[in-house]
């Protein structure tokens, strides 16, 4: 079975996930896994996801081989994704981790092709293991229960994978999901609350995470829409130290990363001790040697 999205996971298993991503905080881990090799594919851009997972499965003893982006590869001469996925499966590795955009459909390839996928970032279908990373982060701040986390994600929610797999987490976790923006970055999403100001979302919110404006997704009439220009999101939407200064000083801010610092994050935020997005990355190791570990090793 491939891992796509957190909605095939039930609350029990995502438990199970976190307590393993905290044993491996805690403990020296010395699994027998090196017997065992992962493919990481990847036809978009990465830093985190891709060296994280890579890390992962070192700690674990997995070796590890990339395909990152076409430089190199016979992508180079027109060979289809699909066919480069089919490809490296049949070299039998014993995982396949994948990022792609849309025009490659994860779920069909999963049917094709007999190595598990874990979804390293599809288009703007999901980012599972983003989205549990960034709970585990919250989770460790030990604020209690998570039904009382109001999470506002600010920015480009229209373009976002992360906001998709938090869509799917949040019910089977009972946190609380609202969107900030301007409306043309904003979806509608049942239950989840809109705001097209800022300093009324961050009333509503406990933590607050920002998105970046994936204008490398916009289509051309997105584009030439002058509502969207970055002069105009910055000054109504970029966290910065005159937005934050009155909101709550137990508030958290996290972001997926890559920030474009000056556009939906000032600099001086990087400083600021409510910042918590080089948890996110360290916990982006954990969570992703949990669930290497438990596709190989010990099933969830
Ligand atoms: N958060 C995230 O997916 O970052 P990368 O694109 O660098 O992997």
């Amino acid at each position: 079975m491939s891992f796509l999205s957190v909605k095939q996971l039930n609350t029990e298993q995502i438990e199970k996930l976190f307590q393993t991503a905290s044993f491996f905080k805690t403990k020296e881990v010395k699994p027998k896994l090196d017997d065992k090799i992962v493919s990481l594919i990847f036809f978009e851009p990465s830093t985190r996801t891709r060296m994280s997972f890579e890390v992962a499965a070192l700690r674990l003893g997995v070796k590890t081989h990339l395909l990152n982006n076409k430089l190199g590869t016979s992508l180079e001469k027109d060979e289809t994704l699909q066919d480069t996925v089919k490809n490296i499966a049949a070299m039998k590795p014993d995982l396949l981790v994948v990022r792609c955009n849309d025009d490659l459909d994860l779920a069909e390839m999963s049917k094709e092709v007999d190595v598990p996928i874990l979804n390293a970032g599809w288009g703007t279908q999901g980012h599972p293991t983003q989205a549990l990373l960034d709970i585990l982060t919250v989770k460790e701040q030990q604020r209690g229960l998570l039904n009382k986390e109001r999470i506002l994600f600010v920015g480009d929610v229209k373009h976002s994978r992360v906001v998709s797999s938090h869509l799917e987490l949040a019910p089977l976790l009972g946190y609380q999901i609202g969107f900030c923006g301007p409306e043309e970055m904003l979806i509608d999403s049942p239950g989840v609350q809109k705001f097209n100001q800022l300093s009324e979302g961050l009333k509503w919110a406990t933590t607050v995470y920002s998105l970046r404006v994936q204008f490398e997704r916009y289509s051309q009439k997105e584009k030439e829409n002058q509502q969207l220009t970055t002069a105009n999101f910055i000054s109504h939407f970029q966290l910065n130290a005159q937005a934050l200064s009155s909101w709550s000083k137990e508030g958290l801010i996290l972001h997926p990363g890559p920030v474009n610092y000056g556009v939906e994050l000032a600099p001086e935020i990087i400083k600021d001790s409510r910042n918590l997005i080089l948890k996110q990355v360290e916990h982006g190791v954990l969570v992703r040697m949990a669930l290497i570990y438990h596709f190989l090793k010990e099933q969830l």
